[in-house]
């Protein structure tokens, strides 16, 4: 059985989609089959692996119960990698999702085969507690939450993982948290080295030895529409995502914490 992973936190701009595209391709790297699914209209994660914004069927069809999301995934480029892409239509689903039965459910029912087909899924949400990261997370096993290394970091996360323990409650008792990730790390600044140390300090084995770091290659492969291990390989940022990779895989032969 494949495992899904819901990447996630309701804080914009952290390094969600770059860890959801660049965590798949490496863990697709290691010879695994991989999907990666698109749950934010702004399809950041469909362009940066070259893909167009108009495709479907896209997450939207999939949330509607309209395809399968087995149906709905195609090739991504690279080898054993595919995408189900999003759609600017999922801007819609917050008001017509709620009108459906059973509508937190829509992702996990559609997700069937996919866990016999994909060794690891990985579902990118957008930046709310809204209708689309509320389906991520109940479709999801397991959580991987992106947080950047800056000023105030920690209130964030405590207040998302009281989220989580809300979602456990009503949605999805089994989703554990895998693990806390800290992206965009500057190892010159004192701040990101404080913030590391306060997250280590307060939530020890739930955030990644792994950090990645701040790099000027991660951020710029999306504009060549390919991840940062294709781009430019032997980068600090490829090499990062690559350990991620690594660790996810040993996480996944241990008990899982739960948050
Ligand atoms: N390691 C990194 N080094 C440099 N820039 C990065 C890194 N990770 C992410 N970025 C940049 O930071 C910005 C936000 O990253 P990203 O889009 O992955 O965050 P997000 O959490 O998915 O955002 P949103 O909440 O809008 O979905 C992007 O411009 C991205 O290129
Ligand atoms: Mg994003």
């Amino acid at each position: 059985m494949g495992i899904v992973y819901a990447i996630a936190n309701q804080k914009g701009g952290v390094g969600k989609t770059t860890t959801a595209v660049n965590l798949a391709a490496c863990v697709a790297a290691q010879g695994r089959q991989v999907l990666l699914a698109d749950l934010d209209s702004q399809c950041n994660a469909t362009v940066a692996l070259g893909l167009d914004r108009g495709l479907t069927p896209s997450s939207y069809e999939c949330l509607a119960g309209e395809v399968s999301v087995a149906v709905a995934a195609r090739p991504a480029g690279p080898d054993n990698l595919w995408i189900v892409p999003a759609s600017r239509a999922l801007a819609g689903a917050s008001v017509e999702l709620p009108r459906l039965e059973r509508f937190e459910y829509r992702l996990r029912d559609g997700l069937g085969p996919v866990r016999e087909r994909f060794a690891v899924t990985l579902l990118d949400c957008p930046p709310s507690l809204g209708i689309l990261t509320i389906n991520g997370l109940t479709a999801a096993d397991r959580v991987i939450v992106p947080v950047q290394a800056e000023y105030l970091a920690l209130e964030g996360l405590v207040q998302f993982l009281e989220t989580l323990d809300l979602l456990r409650r009503e949605l999805n008792p089994s989703l554990v948290l895998t693990g806390v990730l800290i992206t965009m790390h500057d190892e010159r600044t004192r701040l990101a080295r404080d913030v590391e140390a306060e997250l280590r300090h307060h939530l020890s084995e739930q955030v990644f030895d792994t950090v990645i770091p701040r790099s000027v290659r991660v951020a710029e492969s999306p504009s060549f529409g390919t991840p940062v291990v294709e781009h430019a390989p032997g980068s600090r940022g490829a090499i990062a995502y690559g350990e991620l990779a690594r660790e996810l895989a040993a996480r996944e032969d241990e008990p899982a914490v739960a948050a």
